[in-house]
């Protein structure tokens, strides 16, 4: 299948974990991919891994949450391959688990700064391309946090929580145009990211997913592929579940 023939897109926070593992699966199927991390290794490690899967790749080093990294990363594809179909807002931190009494509100502010103002500013950048093309993919990583709240993870569920709320009001008013704005809600998928909390916190989200088992970084590349793909034509502002059951609506 080659869904994403002649098609770019930025795929954020896409150095290690699902984010590489959604720029896999877009390059295998024809897009030429410019992926961020805050990481400069990282990023230049997972260009070469592109690369030698036969994928056009660049990288943009510098922290999401930051607006010139945003204005770096489109800059960048426009001078090199002078559109964008596809932004996948992937970047996401957990940031320190414990009660909210405990929790310095810094904790809270970087977490913030990361997950929602990123994905907003990535956004800003991105549109107006998109726009003047009249075609666009916004695919935003939330999280069943974000629909249910996780205990000791306030500030990950909230900033996750807003996420949804920004892909349903940037949906609707991108509505009448050819941009689609969609999200997606993850139960545990095994990836570095784990390594912020605690063995006992990830067994107890675990143990919450009727299937009894974690998602593979490759289920979620695969609907995040659809969301990005010019099949997904008539879902805008929509929250996609792939959390083995445990999502009830
Ligand atoms: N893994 C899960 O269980 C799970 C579940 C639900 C949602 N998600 C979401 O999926 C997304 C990807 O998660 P993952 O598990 O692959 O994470 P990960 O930690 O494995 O990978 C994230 C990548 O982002 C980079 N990064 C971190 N902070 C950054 C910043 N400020 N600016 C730029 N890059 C930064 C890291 O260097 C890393 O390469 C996140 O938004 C996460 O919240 C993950």
């Amino acid at each position: 299948m080659r869904r994403f023939k002649d098609q770019v897109a930025i795929v954020t926070g896409a150095g290690s974990g699902i984010g590489l593992g959604i720029a896999e699966r877009l390059g295998s199927e024809g897009a030429k991919v410019l992926i961020t991390d805050i990481d400069e290794p990282t990023a230049d490690k997972a260009v070469a891994a592109l690369a030698a899967q036969g994928i056009t790749a660049l990288a943009v080093s510098g922290d999401t949450a930051a607006e010139a990294t945003a204005q770096r990363a489109v800059a960048q594809v426009m001078t090199a391959w002078g559109r964008i179909d596809i932004l996948v807002n992937n970047t996401g931190i957990i940031g320190a688990t414990a009660p909210l009494w405990e929790l310095p509100v810094s904790e809270l502010d970087r977490v913030y700064a990361v997950n929602l103002r990123g994905t907003y500013l990535f956004c800003q950048q991105a549109i107006p391309h998109m726009l003047a093309r009249d075609y666009g993919r916004i695919v935003n990583m939330a999280s069943i946090a974000g629909k249910e709240g996780n205990p000791n993870m306030v500030p990950y569920s909230a900033t996750k929580a807003a996420i949804i709320c920004l892909t349903k009001s940037l949906g609707k008013e991108l509505a009448e145009t050819g941009v689609r704005v969609n999200c997606l809600t993850p139960a545990v998928v095994r990836t570095p990211i784990w390594e912020q909390t605690t063995a006992a916190q990830m067994e107890m989200l675990l143990a919450r997913i009727p299937m009894k088992r974690s998602g593979e970084i490759a289920e979620v590349a695969a609907l995040a592929a659809w969301l990005a793909s010019a099949e997904c034509s008539f879902s805008t502002g929509a929250v996609f579940d792939l959390s083995g059951g445990r999502a009830t609506y």
